[in-house]
């Protein structure tokens, strides 16, 4: 996967996936959270990073990563909602990240942030807001392993979900078979539970980030996560 750099530590799962976001996690408890998603299935974590400019909100950096990654194999996706990602894409990697997402809105030269990601060990993702076209991605689909379409403004949980953005799901597929190349992942993320994931599976998501539908919701985290799984279990 990385001609001239490290190979990743842990393979990035493939098919349907329900990647619990640990933003709305209790920090308090968080490897007990992480351990009692990862008890009902939960194998992909999402890392929501927030610098408080790129963003209107701080969430956490580095050391929450590290103290993660050393208590969990579960395969840990960075969201980097930051801007100059390009300065933190070593020490994300360095901390365990296994896949790094950065915003074609805050990467000044997306192509060799792309690169340098891989160069790294990690698998690139890229991410687009509401607002910004998937033709933006058009020359950098040949070297990403996933597109993150968000759902929401990014900066906070709990958000409604978005519905205008679906149709760039599937205009990234287009994109990709246009240019004759194997489509990536396509994650979302942003207000996803068990009535929009559906919604975006069919215009062909893969990979469904959910927050606050894991780990706030009163049925618990057990019983939230099976059923988002059970949600798109008819596009598995
Ligand atoms: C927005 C964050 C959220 C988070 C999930 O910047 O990226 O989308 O991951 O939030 P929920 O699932 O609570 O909408």
């Amino acid at each position: 996967m990385s001609q001239n750099g490290r190979s990743p530590t842990r393979a990035m799962p493939e098919g349907m996936i329900i990647a619990p976001s640990i933003l709305a996690a209790d920090y308090a408890r968080l490897g007990e959270e992480v351990a009692e998603a990862e008890a009902a299935g939960a194998a992909w974590f999402q890392v929501d990073v927030m610098d408080g400019h790129y963003v209107p909100n701080i969430s956490i950096g580095l050391p929450v990563l590290e103290s993660l990654r050393a208590v969990t194999d579960s395969f840990l996706d960075v969201h980097l909602m930051i801007d100059n990602p390009e300065v933190f894409l070593e020490p994300f990697a360095e901390a365990g990240a296994d896949l790094i997402t950065i915003h074609q809105e805050a990467s000044t030269h997306l192509h060799g942030d792309l690169h340098r990601i891989r160069e790294l060990g990690c698998y690139a993702g890229v991410a687009i807001n509401p607002a910004t076209p998937a033709a933006t991605l058009t020359e950098v689909l040949g070297y990403v392993d996933l597109v993150l379409v968000m759902t929401v403004n990014p900066g906070f949980g709990g958000q409604k979900f978005i519905a205008e953005a679906i149709p760039k799901v599937t205009r990234v597929r287009e994109l990709a078979a246009e240019a004759g190349l194997t489509p990536p992942a396509i994650q979302v993320d942003g207000g996803i539970d068990p009535t929009s994931a559906p919604v975006a599976a069919a215009a062909g998501a893969s990979v469904f980030v959910a927050g606050s539908s894991v780990f706030r919701w009163p049925a618990g985290i057990a019983a939230n996560f099976a059923a988002l799984e059970s949600s798109i279990a008819v596009h598995v």
